[in-house]
């Protein structure tokens, strides 16, 4: 599916509506480069998880872990990961066998590691506070 978001708030909104279909072990891979909204996304689905704290970009940490609603997301950036080794020793198989949700940024460092089954967040830049998002589930 494809929709297209005029701002920050739809596109939180949105993500935080797509939360409540999500029953854990799911893998959400974000496609798409800086500034197109996959932390704010991110920040949607943990929302309308329930989780009550503070979602920022996990740069630095590598993942974020987001524990007390309704399921735990697990917030990746995969900027840095270069390798099988700098995957695995992120813990990103352990997080995915846990039961939670991942929520990976720059997923396209990661693609060999993704499964048919991962729902896939595309987002193009239409103009300046537009984005299109294309959500496609077991086309990994
Ligand atoms: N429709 C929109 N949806 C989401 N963000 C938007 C939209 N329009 C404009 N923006 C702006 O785009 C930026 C998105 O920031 P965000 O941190 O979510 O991007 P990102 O994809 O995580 O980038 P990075 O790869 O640097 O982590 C914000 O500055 C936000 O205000
Ligand atoms: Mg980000």
């Amino acid at each position: 599916m494809e929709i297209i978001t005029n701002s920050y708030t739809e596109t939180e909104r949105f993500a935080e509506n797509f939360a409540k279909q999500l029953k854990g072990g799911e893998v959400i891979a974000f496609k798409g480069s800086m500034g197109m909204g996959k932390t704010c996304f991110t920040r949607g689905l943990a929302k309308g998880l329930g989780f009550n704290g503070q979602v920022t970009s996990p740069t630095f940490a590598l993942v974020n872990e987001y524990v007390g609603g309704r399921l735990p997301l697990y917030h990746f950036d995969m900027y840095r990961i270069e390798s099988w080794e700098d995957l695995y020793s992120s813990g990103f198989f352990d997080y995915k066998e846990s039961g939670g949700v991942i929520a990976a940024e720059w997923s396209e460092n990661i693609e060999g590691a993704l499964e048919d089954d991962t729902i896939v967040i595309s987002f193009e830049r239409l103009d300046e506070n537009s984005r299109k998002i294309t959500v496609s589930r077991g086309e990994a």
